[in-house]
């Protein structure tokens, strides 16, 4: 299947780094969400994204403006009727996915393909709330979505060979290597990194080191970019907790229980670098 026109539910942070990608790599996108606020915001982020390359000179203003010519934006999913896929990029929350893919499945024509971005809900589960769960993949894009490599290709139970290989090919013409893995809680790099992420917060509840200390500490003693707290700052500190509930919940193993200063740090709305304030100000 030839996909051309990309919808994108959700513009936050995710939503609008793979809105980009798509407008770069040609297809016309249509960026999807509740908020009027959050699509400005999103169409801000995508145009300040293209300023900074271009200063970089890694592209031209003739292209960034053929990239926004590629993107229109609707609060409205009815907006999507006649896209050939669409990639979910809501909030990260199960309930809150099962409706808009019950949603979409009226909304979106027949035959049309049904990603989500989820960072650890089960995709069976997003699939079977549609009439169409053969044409419902898992597509995990990394953050920040214009810089980072990798997407996860997760099939659920009911996914159809053609789906999949129709995701790992739009993968591929956004520029991104496609790596499958199961569809288990977390999937791979989440099973991984927020057990990290979450001993990292229990380093700080218990007095190990401060936060500085304790992102340095692994910077230097474990050769990452960036520290474990200032990831969670930029991945978003509810995110990091829905994940962390889903991996506790999921499989069912106590080392997985999210740490309370996490939990303290989201009921507060510190959500990280996208509210101002998570375990750094900014
Ligand atoms: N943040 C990360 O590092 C990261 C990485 C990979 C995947 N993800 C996943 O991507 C998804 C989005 O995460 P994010 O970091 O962009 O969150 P975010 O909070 O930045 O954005 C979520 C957006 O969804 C919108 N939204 C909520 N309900 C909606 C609805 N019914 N219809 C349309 N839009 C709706 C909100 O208004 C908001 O703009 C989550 O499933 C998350 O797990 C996040």
């Amino acid at each position: 299947m030839n996909i051309q026109k990309l919808g994108v539910v959700g513009a936050g942070q995710m939503g609008n780094g793979i809105t980009q990608v798509a407008a770069a790599s040609g297809l016309q996108v249509i960026m999807v969400d509740v908020s009027q606020a959050a699509l400005d915001k999103g169409m801000a982020t995508i145009a300040g994204s293209c300023d900074r390359l271009i200063k970089k000179e890694k592209m031209t203003e003739a292209a960034k403006a053929t990239l926004l010519g590629n993107i229109k934006t609707a609060t409205e999913t009815a907006a999507l009727s006649d896209c050939d896929m669409v990639v979910e990029a809501a909030t990260e929350n199960v309930d809150l996915k099962l409706k808009i893919f019950a949603d979409l499945d009226t909304k979106v024509k027949p035959g049309a393909i049904l990603c989500t971005n989820t960072s650890s809900i089960s995709i069976t589960k997003i699939a079977a709330a549609t009439k169409r769960p053969d044409k419902v993949a898992g597509m995990h894009f990394m953050n920040p979505v214009p810089l980072m490599a990798l997407v996860e290709g997760i099939r659920g139970l009911q996914t159809s060979a053609d789906t999949f290989k129709t995701v790992e090919m739009l993968a591929q013409k956004m520029g991104k290597t496609f790596i499958e893995g199961r569809d288990m809680p977390g999937f791979i790099v989440n099973r991984i990194l927020m057990p990290m992420i979450n001993e990292a917060f229990y380093a700080l509840y218990e007095g190990i080191a401060e936060a500085k200390g304790i992102d340095e500490a692994m910077k230097l003693g474990t050769n990452q970019p960036m520290g474990p707290l200032t990831l969670a700052d930029f991945i978003g500190l509810d995110t990091c907790l829905a994940i962390m509930n889903v991996l506790h919940d999921g499989l069912g193993d106590t080392k997985y229980r999210p740490c309370p200063l996490l939990v303290k740090y989201v009921e507060a709305g510190w959500l990280g670098r996208k509210t101002g304030r998570g375990v750094y100000t900014y």
